[in-house]
C-alpha cells in the first residue's frame, strides 16, 4: 500500500497515572474518530492494572487504527507509586524509561506496512525530556497537560514569586494575598498555592526539586503546540495569560465530555468506557437508584491521595454526623494504616443512608439523578467531571494542582466550598450541611450555569469544538 495515502500515525505517551491516562485515552478516541492511526504507550505497571480492571481492549477493538505498546517505568512491581513515593516514579521515568523510549522510536519496532511511520508524538508535557528524544529523531511533538491551566499558570509565575520574595513561606500566615500572579490578584492566597511552596526549612528539597524541573513543566518552545484539557468557559482569562508563552494552544476539554458528544452521532456498538485501575463496584449504582433526587453526597479523593487514620476518622464522624446520605469511595491503598484498624462497616441507623465502595464508576455516579454534591480532593479530572454534570463540590485538596483548583471552585466559579487545610469532624459536618441543605439552591444554580457554558464549548461553533478541528487539521499537515 502506498504509505502516503495512509492516515497520520500518532504516538501518544501519557504520564503513567490514573488521571492523565484516562484523559489521554479520551483524546486517543477522539483522534481515532478522525481516522488517525494511534500507538498508545503505557507503562507495564499501568497496563497490568488496566488489563485486570478496565475494558480497554474491548473498547478499543472498535477502533482498527488503535494499537497499544508497553514500556517499563523502571520501578519494581511492588513499588506503591503514590503518596510520598510518587517522586520515585518521576525520577525513574526521566532516567530509565527515556532510554527505552529512544530505543522504541529508533528501532523501527513501531513501523508496519499498514501504517505510516510515526508522524507526530503527543506526550505529557511534564515529561519534557521526551521532547529531546523525539526532536532528535526529527519528529514534531505536541505537549498535553492534563491538569488545570490555572495551576500551569502558577508554575509559569514561580520565578516571579521567588524574585518578589512571596515564596517560599513558612505557613504561619496562609491567608496572606499573593500579588505576583497576573490574573489572580485579589483572590489567590498562600494557602492556595501548591504545597511545595510552603516550607519548614530552607533550602527546601521539595521546592528545589520543582524549581529544577520547572523548565520541563513550562517549556513550550520546542513543541509544536500545547493541548489543554480545559475550555474557554472555565479558564478563559488564565488561558489568555498562558497564550503569551505558548501561542499555539489547543484547549479541547473537558475531554471526557467532548468524546461523549462526538460519539452521539456514531453507531453505538462501543462498550461503555471503563479505564479504571481498580475494579469498579457497580452495586453503588443500584444503591443510588433507590435514593431521592440530589440527596446523596458522593465522596472520593481520586487515585493518589493518601490520608492518615486520624484524618479518616474525622471524615467518618463528620459524614455520619451530618445526617446526609453519602456514597464514599475508600480505595484499598488510601489510608496509611492497616485496613483492619479502620471501620468500614456502617452502624445501624447509618447503613441506610451511607454506602461504601473500593472504586466507583465515577462519571456515571456524578451523572446520577440522586447525587447532589461531591466531596473531592479537587483532582482536575474529578473537577471537570463534576462541572459537566452540574454537581456542586466540597474541596479537600491533597497536592500539586489541587490547592489552586479548589480556590477556583470555591472563590472564582462559586461552585461550592473549599475546606483546604482543615480536617475536623465538626467543620466537615457543618460544611456538608451547608452544601447539601442550607445553601444548596445557590450552589446548584451556579453549577447548572457553569455546566451549560462548559457544554456549549463542545458544540459546533464552540471553542473546544473548533480547537479540536484545528488540531486534527494541523496533525494531518505534518
Ligand atoms: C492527580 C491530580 O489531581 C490531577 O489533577 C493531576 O493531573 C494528576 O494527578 P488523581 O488523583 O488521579 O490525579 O485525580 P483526578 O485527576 O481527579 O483523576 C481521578 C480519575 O479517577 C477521574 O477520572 C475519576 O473519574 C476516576 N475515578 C476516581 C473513578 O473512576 N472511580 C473512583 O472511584 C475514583
Amino acid at each position: 500500500m502506498d504509505q502516503e495515502t495512509l492516515p497520520p500515525h500518532v504516538l501518544m505517551f501519557p504520564l503513567p497515572l490514573q488521571g492523565p491516562v484516562n484523559a489521554m485515552l479520551k483524546l486517543a478516541e477522539l483522534l481515532c474518530l478522525s481516522g488517525f492511526h494511534i500507538t498508545f504507550l503505557l507503562t507495564d505497571h499501568i497496563h497490568t492494572q488496566l488489563l485486570k480492571y478496565s475494558n480497554i481492549h474491548s473498547r478499543f477493538n472498535a477502533y482498527p487504527g488503535f494499537r497499544l505498546e508497553t514500556i517499563s517505568d523502571g520501578l519494581p512491581e511492588n513499588h506503591p507509586r503514590s503518596g510520598a513515593e510518587l517522586m520515585d516514579l518521576f525520577n525513574s521515568l526521566k532516567i530509565k524509561t527515556m532510554i527505552l523510549f529512544k530505543d522504541l522510536l529508533t528501532s523501527g519496532k513501531l513501523n508496519s506496512d499498514l501504517r505510516r511511520p510515526v508522524t507526530c508524538v503527543i506526550a505529557e508535557g511534564c515529561m519534557g525530556y521526551a521532547c529531546d528524544v523525539v526532536n532528535d529523531v526529527g519528529l514534531p511533538v505536541i505537549y498535553v497537560r492534563t491538569f488545570s491551566a490555572c495551576c500551569l499558570w502558577v508554575f509559569f509565575c514561580l520565578p516571579k514569586l521567588i524574585e518578589s520574595g512571596e515564596i517560599p513561606f513558612m505557613g504561619n500566615d496562609l491567608d496572606r494575598q499573593i500579588k505576583s500572579i497576573p490574573g489572580m490578584e485579589g483572590f489567590i492566597r498562600q494557602r492556595d498555592l501548591p504545597m511545595f511552596c510552603r516550607t519548614r526549612n530552607l533550602p527546601d528539597p521539595d521546592l528545589n526539586h520543582y524549581l529544577q524541573n520547572l523548565p520541563e513543566i513550562t517549556e513550550c518552545s520546542r513543541a509544536h503546540g500545547l493541548i489543554l484539557n480545559t475550555s474557554d468557559a472555565l479558564e478563559g482569562p488564565i488561558l489568555a495569560q498562558i497564550h503569551a508563552f505558548c501561542p499555539n494552544l489547543y484547549t479541547i476539554g473537558p475531554l471526557h465530555s467532548h468524546l461523549k458528544y462526538k460519539l452521539l452521532g456514531q453507531p453505538s456498538s462501543l462498550p461503555p468506557s471503563s479505564n479504571g485501575m481498580w475494579k469498579e463496584d457497580m452495586s453503588c449504582i443500584t444503591w443510588l437508584d433507590s435514593q431521592p433526587p440530589k440527596s446523596v453526597l458522593y465522596v472520593s479523593f481520586g487515585s493518589l491521595a493518601v490520608m492518615t487514620k486520624d484524618q479518616y476518622m474525622e471524615f467518618w464522624h463528620g459524614l455520619v454526623n451530618s445526617g446526609s446520605r453519602f456514597l464514599w469511595v475508600i480505595r484499598p491503598d488510601s489510608v496509611t494504616t492497616d485496613p483492619t484498624e479502620i471501620p468500614l462497616e456502617l452502624s445501624k441507623g447509618t447503613e441506610e443512608r451511607g454506602y461504601i465502595v473500593g472504586w466507583a464508576p465515577q462519571v456515571e455516579v456524578l451523572a446520577h439523578r440522586a447525587v447532589g454534591g461531591f466531596l473531592t480532593h479537587s483532582g482536575w479530572n474529578s473537577t471537570l467531571e463534576s462541572v459537566i454534570e452540574g454537581v456542586p463540590m466540597i474541596c479537600w485538596p491533597y497536592f500539586f494542582d489541587q490547592q489552586v483548583n479548589s480556590r477556583y471552585v470555591g472563590e472564582v466559579w462559586k461552585l461550592g466550598l473549599d475546606m483546604k487545610d482543615t480536617c475536623d469532624r465538626v467543620i466537615i459536618e457543618k460544611t456538608v450541611r451547608e452544601l447539601m441543605e442550607d445553601r444548596k439552591d445557590e450552589f446548584r444554580k451556579s453549577a447548572d450555569e457553569m455546566a451549560k457554558f462548559a457544554k456549549e464549548c463542545l458544540m459546533e461553533g464552540g471553542s473546544s469544538y473548533a480547537n479540536l478541528e484545528r488540531l486534527v487539521k494541523d496533525i494531518k499537515s505534518m
